[in-house]
Formats: C-alpha cells, structure tokens, sequence
C-alpha cells in the first residue's frame, strides 16, 4: 500500500499538537504496516500557490499541466493521513490551495452523461486529525468548516472511507490539553492500529 500524509499547519513539530499526533500516528503505522510506504507532504514545504489563469487553462482545455499532475499523484495512493488546524472556522489556505490543485476534472471527477459530478477515486480510505482552539458544541457545530469541508470534497472525488480524530480546546484549555496529551497519543496509536 502507498501512504500519502499531508500536514498543513506551518508550525514547527514541538510547538504543534497535530503535528505530534501525526508523527505518533505515522509511527504506529509502520510499525504496524512496515511493508507500506509512506510519503510525507508538509503544504509549507511543497508550496502550492493559488491557481493561476494559466494552471486553470492548462488542466481544463489541455487536459496537462500542474494540476494535472498533482491529481494524478494524489490518485496514486491507496491511503491518505491528513492533519489541519482549524483556522478561521474553515482549513488553512495552504490546504485549501492544494485541494484545488487535485479536484480537477478527467481526473479525479467527471460529470456523467447527465451532467451530474462522479468521483474517479475507488477503494481509498483517509485518516483525518484535526485540531481546533475552541470547542464546538451543537449549534456552533454548524459553523464549524473545517472537517465537514474535507469531508466533503474528498467524497466529491470518490473517497467514501472517512475517519477522523479531533482534539478541540487547546487553546480554551492548554493545561487541560497538555495534561492529557498523553493518553491523547495512545487514543491516536490506538486508530493507527486499525487504519
Ligand atoms: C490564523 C489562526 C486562526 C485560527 N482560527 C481558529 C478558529 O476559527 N477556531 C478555533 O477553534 N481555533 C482557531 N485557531 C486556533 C487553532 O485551531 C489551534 O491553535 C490549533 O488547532 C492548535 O493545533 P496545533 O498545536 O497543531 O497548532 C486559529 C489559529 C490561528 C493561528
């Protein structure tokens, strides 16, 4: 199997907690799975700037360029860890940009004879760790888009396996965070086992 793990935030590993929990959960894995590949992609690293006129041109009237490639990349997985902040109620843009680069049309979707939108992507199943400052109880649940979103659009593409750990209230409770920080990374072990 090919894993492909994509981190979005631009803090470095000690000072951020989704990107500790990615490593214990990336760890996990390949002790578990130690056949399995698994690539890493950190979006401040790999930079995938907004699209330009000419990316969009390029993918939608010529069928190449980056987006092209990108989505057929990302295609070439089996599996996907993703971890993202929450920021601004959505996903940081740095994620967002390199969503726009992979959706693309040919690729990773198609519109079928009835112009309705079908998924290209078939038997692959995403790990999602999300964190967030805040809490976000029922009804301000409902303006919470950072989850939901990726949720969403990767299932636009076809990707109906969606798992998800959330670790909310970091910045509401740091001592409460840092406190349990460590049975947070078992509960996270413990998902890798299973993905
Ligand atoms: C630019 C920015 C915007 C943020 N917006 C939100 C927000 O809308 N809601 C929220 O609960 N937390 C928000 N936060 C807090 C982060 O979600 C939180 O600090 C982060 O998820 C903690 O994970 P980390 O330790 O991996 O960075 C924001 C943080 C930053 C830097």
């Amino acid at each position: 199997m090919k894993v492909l793990c994509i981190e979005s935030t631009p803090k470095p590993l000690e000072r951020s907690y989704g990107r500790r929990m990615i490593k214990a959960f990336v760890e996990e894995y390949k002790k578990n799975n130690p056949e399995d590949t698994v690539d890493m992609l950190n979006l401040y690293e790999n930079h995938y700037p907004p699209l330009s006129s000419e990316d969009i041109e390029e993918a939608l009237n010529e069928g190449r360029g980056r987006m092209v490639e990108e989505a057929e990349k990302f295609k070439s997985y089996d599996k996907y860890i993703i971890g993202a902040p929450m920021w601004n109620l959505g996903i940081p843009s740095a994620l967002k940009s390199y969503i726009d680069h992979i959706v693309v049309s040919g690729v990773t979707f198609r519109y079928n004879k009835v112009g309705i939108p079908t998924g290209l992507l078939k038997n692959k199943s995403i790990f999602y760790i999300g964190t967030r400052g805040g809490y976000y109880p029922f009804p301000v649940s409902l303006f919470a888009h950072d989850i939901s979103y990726v949720k969403f659009i990767l299932k636009f593409i076809g990707i109906k396996k969606f798992k998800e750990f959330l670790l909310d209230g970091i910045d509401q409770s740091p001592e409460r965070t840092a406190r349990r920080f460590e049975k947070t990374l078992e509960r996270v072990r413990s998902h890798a086992r299973r993905f």
